[in-house]
């Protein structure tokens, strides 16, 4: 009897252990973190690794007081090269004290001040892509030294992974996050190379789906060591048709922006378009020490921002390709659409659209919009004004790489 009794005990109390556990051994991401694209700045575009204290603290300023901030932009992340090339005694990454001489902690501190919220970055194998160490084999141990810190999110990348599998590696980073219990939005970036939209939602809150970006509308920049950038239409192209992967808290991610860096205003303005069509994280990546008004007025327009967060969360499409002229629709909440005409020729175009002569059919989300049953009035978002409705032609001139984005409203 008393044998009963005891394993009756050691059940009971067992099944209350693994009970109590299984929030930590079964792992997922932390739910609910990005319900829309997460928006803010990374260092890499503009600086590489020449990053420090200074740079986060203006960036962080600058971001409140231009209004950015306020636009929605709320999230400053250190990509490559803020550790020392060594971990210390302990095993512990070492934030650069030449690069960080107060260290990390006063650097976060000062961001989370400001109201904002803080990211790094490191990568799933044994040394990041500038050659800093990886997290391979120290998985629980940094996402602890990263929970102790207080980050936000974490940018987790792909170089020096040979001989891991991809679903495998950031599923051990996610499950070491979740144990280490802060919760940081975990950003996967293996370039597409795996299909991360295939199997990142359990684990990730939003995933690359491309190499990276270059400051160019749709050119293929080669690398000598045999790898391309790629201009901000060609990633587009390259991933239009895995919209049906992406959504709140699991975003197809495009790459952090290249506006304000080395295109003209009419390419960065059908660059922030296209983003916000594609529901695609808003990170800018420009200097916000030397931005332009223009660059700001394009990085904060509040009525595009609002198409790619709009809460349905869905990517957007091309709905026809005719002579270099295209048409992008994205469905909204409440009815609402998005079309964005975009001018991908080298010429000046004239657009005539007869809305009565088109159906737009999302077979992906099951949304459509008939102009025969419903008229819709139309408002052009980069002029802010309201342009009439869908019972006449919208009839306009379109420069080479120019793009107009109008908000249809029933
Ligand atoms: C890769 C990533 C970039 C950037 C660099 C840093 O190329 O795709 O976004 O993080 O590494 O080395």
């Amino acid at each position: 009897m008393k044998r009963i009794i005891l394993i009756f005990i050691l059940s009971i109390s067992f099944l209350g252990f693994s009970q109590g556990n299984t929030h930590t051994q079964s792992g997922g991401k932390f739910e609910g973190l990005a319900m829309t694209p997460p928006m803010g700045w990374n260092s890499w575009n503009t600086f590489a690794t020449n990053i420090d204290e200074k740079l986060v603290k203006e960036t962080a300023d600058i971001m409140v007081s231009s209004g950015m901030a306020a636009a929605g932009y709320n999230y400053i992340v250190l990509d490559d090269g803020w550790m020392t090339k060594e971990r210390d005694a302990n095993g512990d990454l070492v934030p650069d004290p030449v690069k960080f001489p107060n260290g990390m902690k006063a650097v976060i501190d000062y961001v989370h001040g400001k109201g904002l919220k803080f990211g790094l970055y490191n990568c799933a194998g044994t040394q990041t892509c500038a050659g800093y160490p990886g997290t391979r084999g120290y998985e629980y141990q940094d996402a602890r030294f990263y929970a102790k810190l207080g980050i936000d999110f974490l940018k987790y990348d792909w170089c020096n992974t040979k001989g891991i599998t991809a679903p495998e590696a950031y599923t051990t980073m996610s499950n070491a996050l979740k144990t280490a219990g802060r919760p940081i939005v975990f950003s996967l970036c293996e370039w597409g190379d795996n299909q991360p939209w295939e199997w990142g939602k359990p684990i990730g809150n939003l995933w690359r789906i491309s190499g990276d970006i270059y400051p160019c509308f749709d050119c293929e920049f080669k690398h000598p060591e045999n790898w391309s950038s790629w201009g901000f239409m060609k990633i587009v192209e390259m991933r239009k048709d895995i919209r049906k992967y992406s959504g709140p808290d699991h975003w197809n991610d495009f790459d952090m922006m290249e506006v304000g860096n080395e295109m003209n205003d009419t390419e960065d303005k059908s660059h922030f378009s296209m983003w916000c069509m594609m529901a695609s994280p808003l990170v800018a990546g420009n200097d916000f020490r030397k931005m332009s008004k223009e660059t700001l007025a394009i990085l904060t327009n509040k009525e595009l921002i609002a198409v790619d967060q709009d809460k349905l969360g869905i990517q957007g499409f091309k709905y026809s390709a005719e002579d270099g002229l295209e048409v992008w629709v994205k469905p909204l909440s409440d009815g609402n659409w998005a079309v964005t005409f975009l001018n991908r020729s080298e010429v000046a175009k004239k657009i005539s659209f007869d809305w009565k002569k088109h159906i737009i059919k999302d077979a992906d989300f099951g949304y459509e919009a008939d102009f025969n049953k419903t008229v819709f009035k139309l408002k052009d978002l980069w002029k802010n004004k309201e342009i009439g409705n869908t019972k006449k032609n919208f009839v306009s001139d379109l420069v080479a790489h120019d793009v107009i984005t109008l908000r249809l409203i029933p």
